[in-house]
């Protein structure tokens, strides 16, 4: 059976493998090895929303596996508008090895995964960011080692990627916080689910409204954006609402004094972060940006059964 990644929770038991696997391929892409695991093969991308990371990784990535990657762009096939969701995913899989979907509706993203004969990978929903938390795993192990009774403080809004922070520092063993503002926290869904999964690997979640009290004592400290794609009619509010969860250099030295700073990507500098932080020595975010490449690819191998 075709395998997907919708969610992180589709790599469950994989998650830990997947971020070897990508160590490994990050490695032998460094030393100039070539990969012909997708010789021959196409990867179609349809973007709903802009992306810098994750159109360009992909597209790189799956060239490097020997393949090659089409892009098309928002507004071009207007998945469920112009025609059905399944007539779409039947169509792509008569032309396309994998398909690649950045959505705005985690329902229409299931239901693309549920009709392609071929594998698909989600590369961003209102729901969920599986590649970005793959990326960011991996980038957490190269700077801290065994993610094991380690914190991450995630400060700001209860997001997509805070959602497949959960699942994959649950999967992991991995304590995660959360600070948001009251009314903007996770899917209370989402976080019972890494809570279930936390019983049986020690992971600690918890999710505050403190931000000061989120970051102490952590190991990493995240920010993203306060305004994702999406939510702009509410942009005005929100920069009000969130202000309180900037993060600069106050803050961050509530972590430990070793931590790592963390940010998807893109950033909003004097917004979610300021340019101290963005810009200071314990900063990692381009490694987390160049680590969505080494990722994905493993992903992408492993959901093939190619590695
Ligand atoms: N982090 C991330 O997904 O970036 P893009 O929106 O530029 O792809
Ligand atoms: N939470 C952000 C992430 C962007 C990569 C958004 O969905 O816009």
């Amino acid at each position: 059976m075709k395998k997907d990644l919708i969610s992180v929770l589709d790599l469950e038991k994989d998650l830990e493998d997947i971020i070897k696997l990508a160590r490994t391929m990050k490695g032998e892409t460094k030393d100039g090895l070539e990969m012909e695991l997708f010789k021959g093969e196409t990867l179609v991308m349809i973007f709903e929303k802009p992306s810098l990371r994750t159109r360009v990784s992909f597209e790189i990535g799956f060239t490097q596996l020997g393949g090659s990657a089409l892009y098309i762009s928002p507004n071009e096939i207007s998945i469920g508008k112009r025609e059905s969701v399944h007539d779409v995913a039947k169509v792509l899989s008569r032309f396309a090895d994998m398909i690649m979907y950045r959505a705005f509706d985690s329902g229409n993203m299931r239901e693309l995964a549920e009709h392609a004969d071929v594998p698909v990978i989600n590369g961003l929903d209102d729901r969920e960011h599986p590649c970005q938390a793959v990326a960011d795993l991996l980038t957490m192990t190269e700077h801290l080692g065994d993610l094991k009774g380690k914190k991450l403080a995630w400060v700001g809004d209860g997001n997509n990627v805070l959602h497949s922070l959960l699942l994959g520092g649950a999967i992991l063993g991995m304590n995660v916080t959360a600070s948001c503002p009251e009314g903007y926290g996770p899917d209370r869904e989402i976080v019972a689910e890494a809570k279930r999964i936390s019983d049986g690997t020690g992971a600690v979640i918890d999710i505050v409204t403190d931000p000061k009290e989120g970051v102490a004592e952590a190991n990493v400290v995240y920010a993203d954006t306060f305004v994702s794609m999406g939510d702009e009619s509410s942009k005005e509010e929100r920069l009000k609402i969130f202000s309180p969860y900037q993060v600069n250099m106050e803050l961050f030295s509530k972590a430990k004094s070793d931590a790592i700073f963390m940010h998807c990507l893109p950033a909003h500098r004097g917004e979610e972060v300021t340019d101290e932080v963005m810009d200071c020595s314990r900063s990692v975010v381009f490694d987390q940006a160049e680590n969505r490449l080494h990722g994905q690819k493993a992903v992408m191998a492993r959901i093939a059964g190619k590695r």
